[in-house]
């Protein structure tokens, strides 16, 4: 505790303070509180906070989701043993990147806290809405959960404590079985008839949350989502209007802002996609492999900011490529697959050289997969994966993402480049090319409309799939909730759901901050 305060020291309280704060305010929570509600990041010295050593352990264990972090920490609060744990929560974690773990320490800490003056129970319901109101941003999630775990009451049964039941069971008075509930009044007019005489009723394994909960087969985690990023040379962000709710960032600030969002909820992995002035377009793309262009710089400011952070990157001509396409535009209109290879090997060598954990070549020119694979491992990067676009397909969902990069095609379109939409078996093809050039996860774009894809690679390839929900998909679940016609939240949910069903491992998409925030809300 001595080291926790002395490092939040420097942290002015909130002002005013949230009204709803309990009494007697334990001093440990207003500190943590304090910190809590700070997001300034100019408070650097939060970066070097104390942790508890279990919360770390547990959540990396978990792959480092903060939200299991969090879902750890108040489990030891709630279990009660708050105090015993206590001195766990000194040991020091350092300052790798630790700001926003400092979030979830400080709630734990404020949980536990006010369950030590209150009853646990009564201290988390008091507790949820103080959190809720001192961390806006990026306890908001957190916040949530603390809400529900508060605001659920205790199951127990006819009105008598679980000790009572407990001291009736040691005085060997075991309970009888439950009453066999009367029949529930059902509406008038209903038909008098005698049950079906059916021996599988598929609805007895649907009739409560815990069963549903117990056959889920399919889930969707934070850790499965990659978000894609649009970066400018601008400092502020700017509003894409075919994507509502998705922003140009301006790289220096606007991004980082965007990623401390991101990993706040669980989302550890990001693809960026630059908008290039148009200064820079020319027709054999060379911007592309620029050392110091906006994709190079903005990898080495995000992996200084964030060294675990892991970065995606686009390898493709078309934002660098003043023909809109993405490989290089012969004369006659021909888009020349060998020579624009050459160039996508050099584009992937210098985002690896900036630092990317992951190059994407989406440009869906032959052979491009194996040249890359060999270009980075002469370069000495035989670490950096390369994500195929494996079957990405000539699609009218890619508009929106169009217009927000300002990268549409001068003249004709994608088609001999990307896969026709009416075939199936092709996919094949590509996926035994990229296999073989040594991809190490295959692509199927778009995601929705081509669910039959990515069920036919999951069951051809056992490398990992991604799937990438794209921005005419977003575009189009954002209108119909922006007009009353879908519940935005369930369509979100189900559609990224359908997809891990059908066989991805991972999903591109650009709900994945707002997601996250659902399943963190949802899950506890
Ligand atoms: C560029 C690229 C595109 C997308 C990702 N990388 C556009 C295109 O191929 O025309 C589309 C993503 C989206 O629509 O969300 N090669």
């Amino acid at each position: 505790m001595a080291r926790i305060r002395h490092s939040l020291s420097q942290t002015s309280l909130p002002n005013p303070l949230p009204s709803q704060l309990p009494t007697p305010i334990p001093n440990s929570l207003l500190t943590i509180l304090a910190a809590c509600a700070s997001r300034s990041r100019s408070v650097k010295s939060l970066t070097q906070v104390t942790l508890a050593q279990s919360i770390h352990t547990q959540g990396s264990n978990h792959g480092h989701n903060c939200a299991q972090f969090t879902a750890s920490a108040l489990s030891v609060c709630v279990a009660g043993r708050a105090r015993a744990r206590r001195s766990k929560f000194e040991v020091e974690v350092g300052g790798r990147g630790w700001r926003l773990d400092l979030a979830m320490a400080g709630l734990a800490m404020a949980a536990s806290g006010v369950s030590q003056a209150l009853s646990t129970h009564e201290g988390l319901r008091r507790v949820a809405p103080v959190v809720a109101a001192a961390a806006p941003a990026r306890g908001v999630c957190l916040a949530r959960r603390v809400c529900v775990q508060a605001i659920a009451e205790p199951v127990t049964k006819r009105d008598r404590t679980i000790e009572e039941c407990e001291a009736d069971v040691v005085a060997g008075n075991a309970p009888a079985a439950p009453a066999v509930p009367a029949k529930a009044k059902a509406p008038e007019g209903t038909p008098k008839i005698s049950p079906l005489v059916m021996p599988a009723r598929p609805r007895r394994n649907r009739r409560s949350p815990a069963l549903r909960a117990a056959f889920q087969e399919t889930t969707v985690s934070p850790a499965n989502f990659i978000l894609p990023l649009f970066v400018h040379e601008g400092e502020q962000n700017a509003p894409i209007g075919a994507m509502p709710g998705c922003q140009r960032l301006g790289w220096r600030h606007g991004l980082i802002d965007e990623v401390y969002k991101a990993r706040d909820v669980g989302v550890n992995s990001v693809v960026l996609f630059p908008k290039v002035p148009d200064g820079l377009k020319t027709s054999c793309g060379s911007e592309a492999f620029n050392p110091d262009g906006l994709v190079p710089r903005c990898i080495r400011l995000l992996k200084d900011k964030f060294p675990d952070l892991v970065i995606y990157t686009d390898v493709a001509l078309d934002p660098y490529s003043s023909d809109g396409h993405d490989g290089i535009v012969r004369e006659d209109g021909v888009i020349m697959n060998d020579e624009t290879v050459h160039q996508l090997c050099k584009q992937a060598v210098a985002q690896a050289q900036a630092g990317a954990d992951v190059v994407s070549p989406s440009d869906m020119m032959d052979g491009r997969v194996g040249a890359i694979r060999n270009a980075l491992d002469l370069a000495g990067y035989q670490d950096v994966s390369i994500m195929a676009y494996t079957a990405k397909y000539a699609s009218a969902f890619y508009g929106p993402f169009r217009e927000a990069l300002d990268s549409n095609p001068r003249f004709g379109d994608k088609k001999t480049y990307q896969m026709n939409p009416a075939n199936y078996r092709e996919a094949l093809i590509e996926t035994r090319m990229d296999e073989a050039e040594g991809a190490d996860i295959l692509m199927v774009k778009p995601a929705m409309p081509y669910l039959d894809v990515i069920r036919l690679l999951r069951d051809n390839t056992s490398l990992p799939i991604s799937a990438y929900q794209v921005s005419g998909e977003y575009s189009m679940i954002r209108a119909a909730a922006a007009a009353g016609m879908l519940d935005e939240k369930k369509a979100i949910l189900e559609s990224l759901l359908s997809i891990r069903r059908a066989g991805a491992d991972v999903i591109l998409t650009y709900f994945a901050i707002e997601a996250a925030q659902y399943l963190c809300a949802e899950r506890f």
